[in-house]
Parts: C-alpha cells; structure tokens; sequence
C-alpha cells in the first residue's frame, strides 16, 4: 500500500457522507476466525462445502453439520474484534449515515461497536428450525463438541434445529438483501474489505454502486475481481489499514 494510495482513499472516506463498509472473512482473519478461499488457511480447503454448507448436507447428516456450526459459534465466542472492527466503528461514528453490510456469520461487527449491520448470510447465533423456522435459543455453552452432535430439536415442532446461516442454494434473506442493494445504490463510497468477492449475489453489491458512479476502496492483500472497478486499491490487513485510513482521513481525532 502506498502513502499515495492510503492518501487519495482518506480523501474520499472524509468527503463522504454516506458511505458503505462491505465486509468479507478477511474483516475477522485477524481475529483468529478462518476464512473460507485462503491458500493454507481456508475453512474451503480444508472441509467440503457439500458435505457442510448445503440443505441437503443437513438432510443427510444433521449431526455432522451441526457439531461443525457449533464448534465454529465456540472459535467464535473465544474471539476479539480487532483493530479493523473497531475503525469501522469509528467510521460509522464519524459519519453516521454509514450503512455496514457483511457476509461474515461472526458477531464481531456488534462487539466492535457497529450495532445494526445488514446481515447477508445470516449469523452463527440465530439457529432455528429446520422445519416451521421457529427460533431456536442459542444453546447454552456446553464445552465445544468434538465432531458431530445432534442437533436440538425445534420446542414447537420438534424438527431439528439448524444453524441460522444461508448455504449454498438458498436465497439471501430478502430484507437484507433489498436493504443492501438500496444502501449501495445510493452511497457515495464503498469501502470493500476482506472479500474476495467471489460469491453472488452479495458480491453484487459493490458492483452495484460503482455502476451508480460511487468510488470504491479495497482493503485486501490479495488481488479480487473488484480490482477493476476500485478507484483505490489498499494492498494489506484490515487490522492495519483501516486504522490508518481512519487516521489519515481525521487526523485532528488522532489521540482522542
Ligand atoms: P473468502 O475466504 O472467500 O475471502 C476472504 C478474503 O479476505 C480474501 O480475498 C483474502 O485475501 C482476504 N483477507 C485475508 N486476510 C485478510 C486480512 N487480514 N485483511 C483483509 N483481507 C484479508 O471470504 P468471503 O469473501 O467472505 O458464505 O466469502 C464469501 C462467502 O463464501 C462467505 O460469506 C461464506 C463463504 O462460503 C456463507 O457462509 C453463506
């Protein structure tokens, strides 16, 4: 990243007035929670999306996908929000008209003190029913399991209970996904950070407002397909660069 770079991104962040965070699994990789396409490190290279991350993956083996869900919702709760986390907070601060949308499942946003983010895949900690969709309590935290685990069963139907996630297949929540689409239609920068962007329709969504003419600023070491419509490209982690944007962009709040 460059000082150039990282200068022209805190002009735009400073003008806007009504900005979208677009946050991916890089946003919490420095949390400790994996993230999905990373070389080494990618929960995808390691376990199967079909066996994990499907209807029918519960349909078949309701204990296998939930023992994973669950010992994903303990690394969760066991981590921090980071560094990154809490600049998006301090943005949003800023400029309160800031709309946050992201793909992560984790509640680190929320921790991080960005209450209200558009959810677009769900959340490790809303399971409901597999069936009627009633919810279902979080479990209480038991040590994390060791593999496969029943599932609860629904208090209302006794179907089982599923993880609150969207899979592969299914549809976006419709009200996450409308409220999304609006708030990236009419922002004025969209800052897209740890994706990589990859997976639709949510990675639309950047797509979306650079089509309507707003800038977009990538925080990500890797290179994405939103290369090509970045007006400013960070190379780097979110735990870093997004400190020194917000620094950069407000250097009067420095030491506040
Ligand atoms: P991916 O794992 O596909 O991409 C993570 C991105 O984060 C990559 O582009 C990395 O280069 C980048 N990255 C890694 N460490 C980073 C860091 N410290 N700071 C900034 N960026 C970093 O994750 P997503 O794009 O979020 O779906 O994946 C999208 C969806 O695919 C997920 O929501 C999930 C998955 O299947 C559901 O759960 C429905």
């Amino acid at each position: 990243m460059t000082a150039e770079a990282l200068a022209e991104a805190g002009r735009l962040l400073a003008a806007a007035t009504r900005p979208v965070v677009f946050t991916g699994a890089g946003m919490s990789a420095e949390s400790g929670v994996p993230t999905f396409r990373d070389a080494r490190t990618g929960l995808w290279q390691r376990y199967d999306p079909s066996r994990l991350a499907t209807p029918a993956a519960f349909h078949a083996d309701p204990a296998l996908v939930w023992g994973w869900y669950e010992g994903r919702r303990h690394g969760v709760r066991r981590a921090e929000p980071n560094p990154g986390h809490r600049a998006v907070a301090a943005i949003q601060a800023r400029l309160p008209g800031t709309v946050v949308i992201t793909q992560n499942v984790d509640d680190l946003h929320e921790r991080g003190g960005v209450p209200g983010a558009v959810r677009l895949h769900g959340s490790l900690f809303a399971p409901r029913c597999s069936a009627c969709a009633h919810p279902a309590p979080v479990p209480d935290d038991a040590p994390p399991p060791e593999g496969p685990l029943d599932p609860p069963a629904c208090v209302r139907c006794a179907a089982p209970v599923r993880p609150g996630v969207v899979w592969f297949g299914e549809a976006l929540p419709e009200e996450a996904l409308g409220a999304a689409a609006e708030a990236a239609s009419r922002c004025d920068l969209l800052l897209t950070v740890g994706t990589s962007a990859l997976v639709h329709p949510a990675a639309e969504i950047p797509l979306v407002a650079a089509r309507l003419g707003a800038p977009v600023v990538q925080v990500n070491p890797e290179p994405t397909p939103l290369d090509a419509v970045c007006a400013v490209n960070l190379r780097g982690r979110a735990g870093d660069v997004l400190p020194a944007l917000v620094r950069v962009a407000w250097p009067a709040d420095a030491g506040d």
